[in-house]
C-alpha cells in the first residue's frame, strides 16, 4: 500500500457536524497529529492517533484542502502505541507532550523520517545522518514555564487559556519536579501569570527572575548540539560570526576552543547576559529579522571563516545574503524548525554553498519537536570550458 494513500471507509452518519470517519494513519506530521487521508483524498490531521493504525475520528474543522479531526475510537491499534506514562497526557488535558502515546523508538523514527522527507523534497541527495538520541525519554527538562492562579501551579489545558494544576510532570528533571511545592509557595501571593523555574548545575532550583529563560531546556541536548557545532569548525582558531547567539550556549565553548567570535543577538536583556557569560566575544544587539530593511540598512557582519546560526522557528531568510557576503567557508545552521531550515538551506545553496550533512537530534522527547544541525561548505568554483 502507498503510505500516503491509506485505505479508508466512512461510517453512516446523517449529521455532518458529528460525522464519524474511519481512517488509517500513515505517519506523524511535524506537529501533534498523525496523518491520514479521507475517502475523498483530502489530508486529515488526526489528534490522538499513532501512525499505522485504524481509528474512527470526528472531524473538528474543515479547512478545504484538509481537515482536523480527533480520535473517537481506536479500531486497530498501532504496534507502537502505548499508554502515556503521565496522567495529564493520558487524560488528554495537557498538550505539552502530544507524542507520549508513541513508543520512544517510534518517536525517534518519525522525527528522522520527517527530516528525510523534507531533505528529499528540497535538497535531493543530501546526506541525512541517523537521528541522535542523547536524552533520557523522561526527566530531561531543567527549566519550565508554569502558569499560576490563586496559588495553583500548572499548565494551560490543551487548546485553551485555562489553567489546570499539575500533580506531576515526568519530563521535568526529578529535582525540578520535586520543587513544585516551592514554586507554589513562591507565587502564592502574586497576581496570576507565568513563572519560570530552573534547575542549576549546583542542584538548586531558582524560581522567577533568577531562572534563566534563555538556557537550552536540557543539559544533555545542549552538550550534543555544542559538540556537533564544535566538530564542524576547524581545529585551528578561526573568525566566527554567530547569529542568534542567545546568552552564549555556543559562544562560550567556541571561545574556549580559541575561536574569535562576533555574536549577534536581538534581545537587549539577552545581549547583556551574553556580555556577562562571554566577555571575550564582541556582542552586537541587532534585529536580524527586520522585515522592512532598506538598501542603506543592509546587514553586514564583516569577514568570517565560519558562520554559526541558531535562529528562532521563523528561520533566518533575511540573513542569507549577508551570511554569503562574509565569505565564510563553513556555515553551521542549528534549527528547531525543519520547514524553515530547508527553506533557508535552499537559499544558502543558491548563494554558493553545498549542504554537506544534516544531523537530526531528538532534544525534546514526547513532543514533535526536533533540533537539526546542518553543515554547509562554500562551493569551490569550477572553471568552464
Ligand atoms: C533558538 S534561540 C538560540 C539562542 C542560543 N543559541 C541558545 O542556544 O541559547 C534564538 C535566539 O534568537 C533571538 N532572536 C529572536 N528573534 C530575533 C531577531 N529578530 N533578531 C535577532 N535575534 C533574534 C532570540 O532572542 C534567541 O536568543
Amino acid at each position: 500500500m502507498n503510505r500516503d494513500e491509506p485505505s479508508t471507509r466512512t461510517t453512516a452518519s446523517d449529521d455532518s457536524s458529528d460525522a464519524r470517519v474511519v481512517v488509517t494513519t500513515t505517519h506523524m506530521s511535524n506537529g501533534p497529529d498523525a496523518i491520514a487521508r479521507l475517502p475523498d483524498g483530502r489530508v486529515a490531521f488526526v489528534f490522538g492517533a499513532a501512525p499505522d493504525e485504524t481509528v474512527e475520528v470526528r472531524i473538528l474543522s474543515d479547512h478545504g484542502s484538509y481537515v482536523r479531526a480527533h480520535v473517537t475510537s481506536i479500531l486497530e491499534p498501532a504496534a507502537d502505541r502505548r499508554d502515556p506514562p503521565c496522567r495529564h497526557a493520558r487524560d488528554g488535558v495537557c498538550g505539552g507532550c502530544p507524542w507520549q502515546h508513541l513508543t520512544d523508538a517510534r518517536q525517534h523514527a518519525e522525527k528522522e523520517a520527517l527530516i528525510r522527507r523534507e531533505a528529499a523534497r528540497h535538497l535531493p541527495g543530501v546526506t541525512v545522518h541517523p537521528i541522535l538520541t542523547p536524552l533520557p525519554p523522561f526527566g530531561y527538562r531543567r527549566r519550565a514555564r508554569f502558569g499560576h492562579r490563586d496559588g495553583r501551579v500548572g499548565y494551560r489545558t490543551r487548546g485553551t487559556h485555562s489553567l489546570f494544576a499539575i500533580e506531576q510532570c515526568p519530563i521535568l528533571h526529578p529535582d525540578l519536579e520535586a520543587a513544585l511545592p516551592s514554586v507554589r509557595l513562591a507565587v502564592r501571593n502574586r497576581p496570576s501569570g507565568n513563572v519560570d523555574a530552573m534547575l542549576f548545575p549546583d542542584g538548586r532550583v531558582r524560581v522567577g527572575d533568577e531562572a534563566a529563560p534563555f538556557a537550552q531546556p536540557s543539559a544533555d541536548a545542549e552538550a550534543a548540539l555544542v559538540a556537533l557545532v564544535l566538530a564542524a569548525l576547524p581545529e585551528r582558531p578561526v573568525r566566527v560570526v554567530e547569529l542568534f547567539a542567545g546568552a552564549g550556549t555556543f559562544t562560550v565553548p567556541m571561545l574556549t576552543r580559541g575561536h574569535r567570535v562576533d555574536a549577534y543577538e536581538g534581545d537587549r536583556a539577552t545581549v547583556a547576559r551574553l556580555r556577562d557569560t562571554a566577555p571575550k566575544a564582541r556582542a552586537f544587539q541587532v534585529n536580524l529579522l527586520k522585515a522592512d530593511r532598506g538598501p542603506t540598512d543592509l546587514l553586514h557582519f564583516g569577514d568570517a571563516d565560519c558562520v554559526v546560526l541558531d535562529p528562532p522557528r521563523a528561520g533566518a531568510l533575511p540573513c542569507i545574503d549577508a551570511i554569503a557576503r562574509t565569505g565564510a567557508q563553513t556555515v553551521i545552521y542549528v534549527s528547531c524548525d525543519p520547514m524553515t531550515l530547508f527553506r533557508d538551506l535552499k537559499g544558502l545553496t543558491a548563494a554558493g554553498y553545498d549542504v554537506e550533512s544534516v544531523q537530526p537530534v531528538d532534544a525534546f522527547p514526547q513532543t514533535p519537536h526536533v533540533e537539526t544541525v546542518a553543515v554547509c561548505r562554500r562551493r569551490v568554483a569550477t572553471l568552464q570550458g
